[in-house]
C-alpha cells in the first residue's frame, strides 16, 4: 500500500485537535523540525494548515529515528491520535493537545539541507528572494498570502453584490498614461511596432462606460517602469473600478461601503467616520498628500511671523513668497546638539537648506538663531506652533514644497523614533480636490497630476477654455486618494465625458494633434458616441494587503516579487535573449546594450 496512490491524506496537520484522539490517521506534510530524544524521537509535521507534533518509537520506525531523516524532507505517515501527557500540553499551537503516535512512515522527497533556514527572519533579503519557493514556506509569507486570497474573494463577492461586473481587458495594448515609463514588447507580425504593458486599464474602462457595462471592476495587473520604493513594484495588482452616471460622492460612498466590508470580514473592525481633507489641507496641516494620522502633530504657518527678524534666510524666503512653518515635537527639549546635526542631515536630503530648533532650558530659549530673535518673538513662535515649555520646535524655511515635504519626513521620522504612532487603529483620510496640473521644468510643458482624463472642478474649466495659462496651478480637479496609515491605498476621479473639454485638457498639456491622434485617436473619437458622466478609483491591491497585514514591505505580500532594480532573483529575468529571436522581432541592441551583457 503506497501513500499518495492507495493510502491517501486523511487530515491537515494543522487541524488535529483533541476530538481527534484514538483516531488513526494519515497525514503528509514536510519535516519542521527533528529532536531526539535518546530512544524517543519527535518531528514537527508541516503543512498549509500547521503543525502537528508527530513521535516515532524506534521499535516502530527505523527510518525516522536515522540520522538521514531530516528537516524539509516531505513524508506520509499513518498514526494514531493521542492526548499529551498532562504538563506537556503546548498551547502555543492549535494542535498542541495532542500528537500523533506514528505507525508507518514513508519518506515521498528527499531535501538537501536548505540555503536558507524557513522563517529565520536574520537572513538576508537577497538569499530569500533568490530561494523564494523556501521563504514562501514560512509562517510570514504563508499568511500573508492567505489573506491575500481571502480579501480577493471578498472583495470580488462583495462587488458582484452590488452589481459590479469584471470584465478582463488586453495587457498586450497600447500607453495608458499614468505618468511612469511603458514596458514594451516589440511585435513580430508588425515589425517596428511595439505594444504598451498598460500602467492601468484607465482607457479600457472608460470605453467600457461608453459600451454600456455600467459597474465595471477588475483585479488586474499594472506594469510601470518607474523607481521602485517599499510600496512599489514593477508590476503590481489593482482592484479597478468603474462606474456610469455617478460624481465624486457616489464613489467615495462607494469606496467606503468596500473599506467597511474588508476591515470587518479581516479584522472585525467598524471602520468610523472617513476623515476628509481637500489636497491643500493635508499639505498645510501634515506637508503631504498622503498624511499618516496616526500621528497626532501638524505643521504650523509662521511665514508671518518670522517675515521680518533679521535672519537673512527667514526674511527673504518670507519676501520672495515661501514657506516658513514649525514642527512641534512634544517632550522633546531634552534633544542634544548632535542629534539636531542628524536630523538636520536627514531633512537635507529633501531639498531643505537647513534646520532651526527652539528649545527652553531653564526658562530660558535656546536655538542657534537666538542672537535674531527677542524673547518676544520666541513667545509668539511658541503661541503660534501650540507648543509648551518643554518640547521642542523644529522650523524649516524654503519653497512651500521644500519646506513640506522637508518637515513631513522630519514628522513620520520623529513619530516612527519616538513611538509617537497610535497602532491600534487604521486611520484613513480622503485627499479630495487635487491640482489637476503640476509644471514640469525639464519638460518645460504642464503634466497631468491624476491623468489626462480627469475632469476639472465645474468653476476651473473656464480658465482653461480660456487658456489663461497664469492660473493653470490653481485649477483643481475631481481626483480623489484614499490614504490610510502614510499609504495611498487608491485613487482615483470623475472623468471627463464631453470631448470639447477633453480636448482642452490636451492643449493644456500641450499635446498637439498629431500625438492627440496617434496616442488617443480612437478613444476621442469614442466620446463622440453617447459616453455617460462616469467615474472610478483603483486600488493599490498590494498596498491593501500590506496595510492589512501592517506589513512594511510590498515584496512580503506578493509571491514572486521584483527587486528594487525590477529584477527576479530566482529566475534571473530579465535575461538575454538568442540573437535569433531578435532578429525575427527586427530588433537590434545598441552598442552600449550589448557591452552591458559582454
Ligand atoms: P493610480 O496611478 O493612482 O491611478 O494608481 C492606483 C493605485 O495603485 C497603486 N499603485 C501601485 N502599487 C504598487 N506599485 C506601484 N508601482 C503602484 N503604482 C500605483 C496605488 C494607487 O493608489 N487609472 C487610475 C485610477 C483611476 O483613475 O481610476 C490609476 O491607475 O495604491
Ligand atoms: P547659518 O546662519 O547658515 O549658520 O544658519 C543658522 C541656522 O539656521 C542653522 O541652524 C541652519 O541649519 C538654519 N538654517 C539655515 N537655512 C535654513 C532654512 N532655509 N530653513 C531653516 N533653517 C535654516
Amino acid at each position: 500500500m503506497a501513500f499518495v496512490i492507495d493510502k491517501k491524506r486523511s487530515h491537515y496537520c494543522g487541524e488535529m485537535r483533541a476530538e481527534h484522539v484514538g483516531q488513526t490517521v494519515v497525514l503528509m506534510g514536510w519535516v519542521d523540525s527533528r529532536r531526539d530524544h535518546g530512544g524517543l524521537v519527535f518531528i514537527d509535521l508541516r503543512d498549509r494548515f500547521g503543525i502537528v507534533q508527530v513521535v516515532f518509537d524506534p521499535s516502530q520506525s527505523e527510518l525516522a529515528c536515522s540520522k538521514d531523516f531530516r528537516g524539509e524532507f516531505v513524508v506520509a505517515l499513518e498514526g494514531k491520535v493521542i492526548a499529551r501527557p498532562e504538563g506537556m500540553v503546548n498551547k502555543k499551537i492549535p494542535t498542541g493537545a495532542i500528537e500523533v503516535e506514528a505507525l508507518t512512515c514513508e519518506i515521498l522527497s528527499q531535501a538537501e539541507t536548505p540555503p536558507i533556514q524557513i522563517g529565520d527572519e536574520k537572513v538576508s533579503e537577497l538569499m530569500r528572494l533568490k530561494y523564494r519557493y523556501l521563504d514562501l514556506r514560512s509562517k510570514k509569507l504563508q499568511n500573508n498570502l492567505i489573506a491575500r486570497h481571502k480579501t480577493m474573494q471578498l472583495v470580488r463577492k462583495y462587488l458582484d453584490e452590488q452589481n459590479f461586473l469584471e470584465v478582463e481587458t488586453p495587457i498586450l495594448y497600447k500607453s495608458t498614461p499614468e505618468g511612469a515609463r511603458d514596458y514594451l514588447v516589440p511585435s513580430r507580425v508588425n515589425q517596428g511596432q511595439f505594444y504598451a504593458l498598460p500602467q492601468s486599464p484607465q482607457t479600457l474602462k472608460q470605453l467600457l462606460m461608453i459600451g454600456n457595462f455600467d459597474r465595471y471592476f477588475q483585479i488586474v495587473k499594472c506594469f510601470r517602469d518607474e523607481d521602485l520604493r517599499a510600496d512599489r513594484q514593477p508590476e503590481f495588482s489593482q482592484i479597478d473600478l468603474e462606474m456610469s452616471f455617478v460624481d465624486t460622492e457616489d464613489v467615495l460612498q462607494m469606496t467606503e461601503e468596500l473599506v467597511r466590508y474588508i476591515w470587518k470580514e479581516m479584522k472585525g473592525v467598524d471602520v468610523k467616520k472617513i476623515t476628509r481633507l481637500t489636497y491643500d489641507e493635508a499639505m498645510n496641516r501634515f506637508g503631504c498628500d498622503k498624511p499618516d494620522l496616526r500621528i497626532p502633530w501638524e505643521l504650523n504657518d509662521l511665514t508671518k511671523t518670522l517675515s521680518q527678524t533679521g535672519f537673512k534666510v527667514f526674511d527673504d524666503v518670507a519676501a520672495r513668497g515661501g514657506s516658513i512653518k514649525s514642527l512641534v515635537v512634544p517632550g522633546y527639549s531634552n534633544v542634544s546638539r548632535s542629534k539636531t546635526d542628524k536630523l538636520m542631515k536627514l531633512v537635507k536630503q529633501m531639498g531643505a537648506k537647513g534646520l532651526v530648533w527652539v528649545k527652553k532650558e531653564s526658562g530660558e530659549y535656546k536655538s542657534p538663531v537666538s542672537k535674531f530673535i527677542s524673547n518676544e518673538l520666541f513667545e509668539q513662535i511658541y503661541k503660534d506652533s501650540k507648543a509648551s515649555e518643554d518640547d521642542c520646535i523644529f522650523i524649516v524655511a524654503d519653497d512651500f514644497n521644500v519646506t513640506s515635504a522637508s518637515l513631513s519626513m522630519l514628522r513620520i521620522h520623529l513619530a516612527k523614533e519616538m513611538g509617537a504612532i497610535d497602532e491600534s487603529q487604521d486611520k484613513f483620510a480622503w485627499v479630495t480636490d487635487f491640482p489637476m496640473f503640476d509644471y514640469s521644468p525639464e519638460e518645460k510643458r504642464w503634466v497631468a497630476v491624476h491623468h489626462p482624463f480627469t475632469q476639472p472642478l465645474d468653476e476651473h474649466i473656464e480658465i482653461l477654455e480660456n487658456k489663461d495659462e497664469k492660473k493653470y496651478a490653481s485649477v483643481k480637479a475631481k481626483a480623489y486618494d484614499l490614504v490610510c496609515n502614510g499609504y495611498e491605498l487608491a485613487g482615483g476621479s470623475i472623468r471627463i465625458h464631453n470631448q470639447e473639454v477633453q480636448n482642452t485638457v490636451f492643449d493644456a498639456l500641450g499635446i498637439g494633434p498629431e500625438e492627440k491622434k496617434s496616442k488617443f485617436g480612437y478613444f476621442i473619437e469614442a466620446l463622440k458616441y453617447g459616453t455617460p458622466p462616469h467615474g472610478g478609483i483603483a486600488w493599490g491591491f498590494d498596498r491593501l494587503i500590506m496595510v492589512l497585514c501592517g506589513i512594511d514591505a510590498i515584496r512580503d505580500v506578493i509571491a514572486f516579487p521584483k527587486t528594487a532594480k525590477a529584477t527576479c532573483l530566482m529566475s534571473e529575468a530579465p535575461s538575454s535573449v538568442e540573437l535569433d529571436q531578435l532578429l525575427e522581432l527586427g530588433v537590434r541592441l545598441s552598442q552600449s546594450a550589448q557591452k552591458n551583457l559582454d
